[in-house]
């Protein structure tokens, strides 16, 4: 069964807050979204598997751990996603990067696949998936599926806000993958957008509406 990890944390929860405001500028949201993402990506990795190096301290020999075979690969999905993928590559510098575009059908909310771009290396690698809303899950469940018939098993999933409406559809479509949410709020409304939420991510992010 997937693990569910809501982010309590007083940081993150003091700049989702900043982000929600309709007044809120684009520069200021797009920062955002690159912090939000490291500090939930921090909880994300806490059980990456660590190897034992030894090394020289100026002092002496010592045991130091270091992340082991280095084998991460982050997935955004955009378009909203790849200012998540920004802020986690400033904590995981070498990590590899995929591209998935997808976007909702506005009326049928489905998602519609024009993107796949992957290291030839991705079924080797643990994937983080990356995307700012988790609505009423169409994309993620795409995104993870279509991941998964390339071979791709390590999967987790990490989102700045998310609908209940979406974190049943993700978990029950796909329950080995943990999912890691920023803020989780009360529901949908009729367009599919999340309620409190924070608008279109997309189009905050970019400026396009
Ligand atoms: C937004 C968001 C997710 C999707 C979530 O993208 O970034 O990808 O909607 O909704 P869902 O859970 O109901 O599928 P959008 O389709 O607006 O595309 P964009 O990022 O290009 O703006
Ligand atoms: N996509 C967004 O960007 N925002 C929502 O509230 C729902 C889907």
């Amino acid at each position: 069964m997937s693990k569910v990890i809501i982010m309590n944390h007083p940081l993150i929860q003091h700049k989702i807050g900043i982000m929600r405001r309709k007044t809120t500028s684009t520069k200021e949201f797009r920062d955002l979204v690159s912090e939000v993402a490291m500090l939930i990506c921090y909880e994300a990795t806490r059980e990456l598997p660590l190897a034992e190096v030894e090394i020289e301290t100026p002092l002496v020999k010592t045991i130091a751990h270091e992340i082991e075979g280095k084998k991460l690969c982050i997935v955004p999905i955009l378009r909203a996603g790849l200012h998540m993928a920004d802020g986690i590559l400033n904590l995981i510098p070498n990590a590899k990067v995929g591209h998935i575009g997808l976007y909702r059908d506005e009326k049928t909310l489905e998602p519609v696949e024009y993107f796949c771009k992957l290291p030839a290396d991705a079924d080797e690698r643990e994937i983080f998936v990356v995307d700012p809303m988790l609505a009423t899950g169409g994309s993620a469940d795409a995104a993870i599926a279509l991941l998964k018939k390339r071979g791709i098993t390590k999967i987790h999933f990490l989102c700045l806000i998310a609908a209940p409406e979406g974190v049943k559809r993700l978990t029950s479509a796909h329950p080995d993958v943990d999912v890691y949410i920023g803020a989780l709020d009360e529901r949908l409304n009729e367009s599919g957008y999340i309620l409190p939420g924070l608008g279109d991510a997309g189009d905050r992010i970019y400026g396009t509406k």
